[in-house]
């Protein structure tokens, strides 16, 4: 599994041969501005929410690459109206076998409207497994005791992707719980200084994790990790 980070909580993850893209948000992005949107290749889109800073450059990518965009019955209905043609809709609880392995949508304690306002279904994070590799997207969430349920419900995690900014989402050290709960200690940070609400000591965090025998990764934009 390779994993490449295009800032704020957009990663592109290759499994089973597959190109997964999770919350494309590039363009908008100071932090991303060396990464071309249109070079990114898709074959899924997953999207946790409908806030801008998840799903500005879906349209684009989407109609771009001709993924299938798999996400709540709400934001697939919208993508519909875009003109994106191919979607999976789901909703948390819920898991569905696709040619690169398995998806599992699971709660995300957060909030979800598109940049209109309009309502956005409820906000997911995903777990995705093929019989080899496991990893958690975790969209944007709060700490929340149902990521317990994780564990007893997916194969063991080869890493996960948590919110760490703080002010919207979960910090650095409710993130070191969060990954006590899902028994991971691969933990590649998201969510992160790309706006001032949410910018973060870098090297406090990962000494935070590593005092807990853990490891953050953060991921320079365009850079990537194997697992
Ligand atoms: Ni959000
Ligand atoms: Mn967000």
């Amino acid at each position: 599994m390779k994993i490449t980070y295009y800032g704020q909580s957009c990663f592109g993850i290759e499994i089973s041969g597959k190109h997964l893209v999770t919350d494309p948000f590039v363009t908008p992005n100071e932090l991303a501005a060396h990464i071309d949107l249109l070079s990114i290749k898709a074959d899924y889109i997953l999207v946790s929410h409908g806030h801008q800073d998840h799903i500005h450059d879906l349209e684009a990518l989407a109609k771009h690459t001709g993924a299938t965009v798999v996400s709540s019955w709400e934001i697939c209905t919208w993508a519909g109206t875009k003109g994106i043609e191919k979607v999976h809709p789901m909703n948390t609880g819920g898991k569905w076998q696709f040619d690169f392995g398995t998806v599992m949508c699971v709660t995300a304690q957060h909030s979800s409207s598109f940049p209109d306002g309009t309502y956005a279904g409820n906000p997911m994070g995903f777990v995705v497994w093929n019989d080899r590799e496991c990893f958690y997207f975790a969209g944007d969430t709060a700490l929340t005791m149902d990521m317990k349920l994780i564990p007893m419900l997916c194969p063991p995690l080869s890493c996960a992707l948590l919110p760490i900014g703080d002010n919207f989402t979960m910090d650095v050290n409710q993130a070191i719980i969060a990954s006590d709960f899902i028994k991971c200690k691969e933990i590649i940070g998201c969510h992160y200084d790309t706006f001032g609400f949410i910018k973060i000591d870098k090297e406090a965090a990962i000494k935070a994790f590593s005092a807990k025998d853990k490891n953050l990764r953060l991921v320079d934009i365009g850079s990537s990790i194997e697992f």
